[in-house]
């Protein structure tokens, strides 16, 4: 079994971007990305329905850090590091396997600036190196043609599709997933 010791989510700092621990005070930033129709469209799950919606998945997410579960960033600007503007990480660790899920969203404002490509690269090098996955994937709905072609430019592979294997709102969804290999 995988172990992460870390005593807590460390900053990553790479060209143009500060990747820090999401706090309860982005929680109007993280409500904001969860309710828009662009960053959503093919994010299929609920949406919060309030602000405190958006602070509960925070704490959730920053508690689940430290029984290994997962280990997610706020995308930030260093010159702006108190407003995020997407986050990244894994959401789901499976440390048997030495495995976890990626996924990533950002604001639309940001879009097309290589912004997320930096971001990636830098969640991808400290899942590698620093906490020792062996593989990475992502799961993206099929239609996310943008989130495709993301993984592709850094080098994750098409291993499966899955038909209907999702339900989400009275309809059964396909599934593509990504992945990349130590
Ligand atoms: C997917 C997403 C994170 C991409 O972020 P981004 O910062 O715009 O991506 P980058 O600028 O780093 O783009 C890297 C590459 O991804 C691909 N890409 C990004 N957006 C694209 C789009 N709209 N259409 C096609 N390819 C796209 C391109 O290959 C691009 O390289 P290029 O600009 O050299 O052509 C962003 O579109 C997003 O937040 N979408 C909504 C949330 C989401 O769907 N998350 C993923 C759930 S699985």
């Amino acid at each position: 079994m995988l172990q992460i010791n870390l005593p807590r989510l460390p900053e990553i700092e790479t060209k143009r971007l500060l990747l820090r621990e999401q706090r309860l005070s982005d929680a109007q930033a993280l409500f904001q990305l969860r309710t828009n129709t662009e960053v959503m469209r093919y994010i299929d799950r609920p949406w919060p329905k309030a602000v405190r919606d958006s602070e509960a998945a925070i704490r959730t997410i920053n508690q689940q850090f430290y029984t290994g579960m997962s280990l997610v960033w706020a995308i930030t600007l260093k010159d702006n590091p108190d407003l995020m503007i997407g986050n990244v990480g894994y959401w789901r660790t499976d440390l048997a396997n030495h495995r976890a899920e990626i996924g990533y969203m950002l604001h639309p404002d940001y879009w097309r600036q290589g912004i997320l490509s930096e971001g990636l690269v830098a969640a991808i090098d400290f899942g590698f190196n620093t906490v020792g996955f062996h593989s990475i994937f992502a799961n993206i709905n099929p239609g996310n043609d943008a989130s495709r072609q993301l993984l592709l430019k850094h080098n994750f592979i098409k291993e499966a599709y899955f038909r209907e294997d999702y339900y989400f709102e009275g309809k059964f969804l396909d599934s593509e997933i990504y992945g990349l290999l130590l």
